[in-house]
């Protein structure tokens, strides 16, 4: 590993698992100063176990309140990354109001609040990078039984352009990454909990043209790159990092 984040402060959130713990290792490794955040504590606490040097905090990415009182002690923060994510399965028939809700908070939501108690801090040093976690299911692209996430995640794509617009002229860049099929704890339990897991897992695998599912550290490095100073003319954009999905 070289030192491609030598210093950079660093907030991850959803870095308990999947892709947003993988990353969090991956900007550590890079020399970054990451503080992992996650509303879970116990993985938390394992990934600081493993990795003493990255800092963790309890957040809920959803409530407001804690992320200003959170925002409040940070000196500093060059990089953002939001992680946050939950895949609502079925159509626009099996979305209840409450589905709506609970996906448009968690994966939009989050990321408004996230960026809003950030942004005053990167406006003060004029400088700063956010990169937010949405999905090749998006406005990149329909999936069947995705219509919530795929409407959030499409909202995350906008979001990041906004902000993009809005803060050009402040050094801050604001970049999205939308993964295919990932293998992470919670695609796990999408396929245990469908009534044929193993159909379920080799249809997901099926409709990825590389014929395998992504891994969180292939995602990690298209943060890595976005993350640094390889990427300071790159703002708005969206990297798919899909095995081909978007074809
Ligand atoms: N895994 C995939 O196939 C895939 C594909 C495309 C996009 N994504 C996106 O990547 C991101 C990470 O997904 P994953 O599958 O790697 O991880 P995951 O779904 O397995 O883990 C999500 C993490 O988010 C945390 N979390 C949930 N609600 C939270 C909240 N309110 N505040 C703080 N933390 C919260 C959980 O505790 C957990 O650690 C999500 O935004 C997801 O939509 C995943």
């Amino acid at each position: 590993m070289s030192d491609r984040l030598k210093s950079k402060k660093i907030i991850v959130t959803a870095a308990g698992q999947g892709i947003g713990r993988a990353t969090a290792i991956a900007f550590h490794n890079e020399g970054a100063n990451v503080t992992a955040t996650d509303i879970n504590d116990k993985t938390l606490a394992d990934l600081n176990n493993e990795y003493p040097g990255i800092k963790i905090n309890k957040l809920d990415s959803t409530d407001q309140k804690s992320i200003l009182e959170f925002a409040k002690n940070l000196d500093r923060v060059d990089v953002l990354f939001n992680a946050v994510g939950f895949v609502h399965h079925g159509t626009i028939l099996d979305c209840e109001e409450t589905d709506w809700d609970f996906s448009s908070v968690v994966n939009v939501k989050s990321m408004y609040f996230m960026c809003k108690a950030i942004l005053p801090l990167m406006i003060k040093q004029n400088s700063g990078s956010i990169v937010n976690v949405s999905s090749c299911a998006s406005s990149l692209k329909g999936f069947p039984n995705r219509f919530v996430y795929g409407t959030t995640k499409g909202a995350v794509i906008g979001l990041t352009k906004s902000i993009a617009a809005d803060f050009v002229k402040k050094n801050i860049r604001c970049n999205s990454i939308a993964p295919g099929t990932v293998f992470s704890p919670s695609w796990q339990d999408r396929v245990n909990q469908s009534p044929d897991p193993v159909q379920a897992k080799k249809d997901f695998i099926a409709r990825q043209p590389m014929g395998r599912l992504g891994t969180a550290e292939e995602i990690a490095a298209i943060a890595i790159y976005l993350a640094s100073d390889e990427s300071t003319f790159t703002t708005g954009t969206t990297f798919s990092v899909d095995g081909g999905i978007s074809i």
